[in-house]
């Protein structure tokens, strides 16, 4: 039996998922896919895991893209089926009802730029460089990388980084708003797990709302956008965490979250 290519471990809450193929710098085989899918499946499902950290393996790449190898030998049926496996994956990261932050400790190539901008959060090492090189092999980003990075950076930025296919300094992904935030190399696992664990302590049936209302509400028309957060709004009312994090405001005192 093969390794699994994905890692997943515990810790307080927030759940870190790891694609485990540094000798060919993350780069996403269907195996990969798969096995993503699969702990992303299983963290949704989880009710200890508050929070998700998806990162990939050794010092050099979050995840340098598509395996090129393996998109070579497809066919054109076989290149949509490809194309499909990975955009499923990301969506069900993108409505995965808890955060996911993507801690991008260096290259975001391809399909693991698009991988970490399904993620809800991008905090990046000052040395990562990013951006969707696809064009340089004939090809254009397949896993809703055109899509996702118009929505997130706009049009100027989508077609730079596609059409010009070339890589971009953490500092410049931070100006487009491609990342949230970028920290010294050095610090990135430590920025990131205290980010996770500020995301894990808080209350998990607001966050839901949140991602629900941003990620769904932010693709319908404006008027419903508004009548899809004033529905979440008012089912908070029904919950036990919204009863506690009022009362512990008005008691001074830190609130205590139960996802009930
Ligand atoms: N698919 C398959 N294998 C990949 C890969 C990818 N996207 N990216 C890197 N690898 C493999 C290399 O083939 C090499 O394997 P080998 O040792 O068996 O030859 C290994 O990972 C190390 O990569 P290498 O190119 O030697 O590292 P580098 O430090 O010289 O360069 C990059 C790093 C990221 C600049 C370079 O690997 C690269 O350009 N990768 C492709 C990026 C890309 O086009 N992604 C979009 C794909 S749609």
């Amino acid at each position: 039996m093969t390794a699994s290519p994905v890692l997943s471990r515990d810790a307080d809450g927030v759940r870190v998922i790891t694609v485990d193929r540094p000798d060919k710098l993350n780069a996403l085989d269907r195996q990969t896919l798969e096995a993503l899918d699969a702990a992303f499946a299983a963290a949704a499902d989880a009710d200890q895991v508050r929070a998700v950290v998806l990162t990939g393996a050794g010092p050099k790449a979050f995840v340098a893209g598509a395996d090129i190898a393996q998109m070579n030998a497809l066919t054109p049926i076989e290149g949509r089926e490809f194309s499909l496996l990975g955009q499923r994956l990301m969506r069900r990261i993108e409505r995965l009802p808890k955060p996911v932050v993507a801690m991008v400790n260096g290259y975001a190539l391809g399909g693991g730029l698009e991988l970490a901008m399904a993620c809800h959060l991008r905090i990046a090492a000052d040395s990562a460089r990013l951006g969707q090189p696809e064009v340089n092999l004939g090809l254009i980003p397949g896993f809703g990388g055109t899509q996702r990075l118009l929505r997130l950076a706009g049009r100027a930025a989508a077609l730079e980084l596609c059409l010009l296919g070339a890589p971009i300094d953490a500092a410049r992904a931070l100006q487009l708003g491609v990342v949230n935030r970028v920290v010294p190399a050095a610090e990135l696992e430590a920025e990131t797990m205290k980010l996770a664990a500020q995301l894990a302590a808080s209350a998990p049936l607001a966050l839901r709302g949140i991602l629900d209302a941003v990620v769904l509400g932010g693709e319908c028309p404006l008027e419903e956008g508004l009548q899809f957060e004033t529905a979440q709004f008012g089912l908070l009312f029904a919950s036990e965490d919204m009863r506690e994090g009022t009362a512990a405001f008005l008691e001074k005192r830190r609130p205590q979250f139960r996802n009930r």
